[in-house]
């Protein structure tokens, strides 16, 4: 399939799906593969704009808090906390952490920054941003949780092996169907947190 009608394929599947994004389809495919979103669990969702990915974990969890957070302001979803902040920032943090109160079970990062056109440049920062991701999950994330955080493949990739080995047991990487060939995008998968 060439890149068009790759993204229209993904693009009409989701949208018959129900779901806001392309996106959604991702993290269908990494749950079917991992399973992860489980009934009862608390979830934090960061950079969620427009919302595909909360809308597939509300499909899921009926009795667990689920919270987003974007930039972008995210139009309302029944059952989802949305919160417009920037995570970097320290009282988004202050936020988050408040409106869970006890730990999170499950993390999940399709962060993304701003494309500039230069590749090195987008995957730097993107990847600062899944960085960020580790180190609040080392924080914040339940005993038996799991962090899912998308980055790209580039330079800074032994500076997030380091990371995760440092602070999980269990590391592993996945790259959907659904996320384009030619992109650099893969997903990390961290579980066990080390003492
Ligand atoms: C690929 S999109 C996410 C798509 C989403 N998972 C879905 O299914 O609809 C990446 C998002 O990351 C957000 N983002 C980038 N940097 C951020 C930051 N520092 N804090 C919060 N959101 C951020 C962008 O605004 C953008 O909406």
């Amino acid at each position: 399939m060439d890149s068009k009608n790759y993204q229209d394929h993904y693009f009409k599947q989701a949208k018959s799906q129900g779901y806001r994004s392309r996106s959604a389809l991702k993290l269908i495919e990494l749950n079917n593969k991992f399973k992860f979103i489980k009934n009862g669990i608390n979830v934090l969702d960061v950079g969620s704009f427009p919302g595909g990915w909360c809308q597939v974990i509300r499909k899921k969890i009926n009795n667990g808090k689920i919270l987003g957070i974007d930039i972008k302001k995210i139009q309302e979803i029944d059952g989802v906390k949305l919160i417009q902040g920037d995570f970097l920032k320290e009282e988004s943090k202050k936020i988050i952490k408040n409106y869970f109160i006890s730990k999170i079970d499950l993390i999940l990062s399709d962060m993304a920054s701003n494309t500039t056109g230069n590749k090195s440049l987008d995957s730097l920062r993107t990847n600062q941003l899944c960085l960020n991701i580790l180190d609040f999950s080392k924080e914040k994330l339940s005993k038996n949780g799991i962090v899912v955080s998308k980055f790209f493949m580039g330079s800074e990739i032994d500076e997030i092996k380091l990371k995760a080995k440092k602070n999980f047991k269990k590391i592993n990487f996945f790259k959907p169907n659904s996320s384009r060939d030619e992109s650099r995008e893969t997903y990390i998968l961290c579980s066990g947190l080390s003492t």
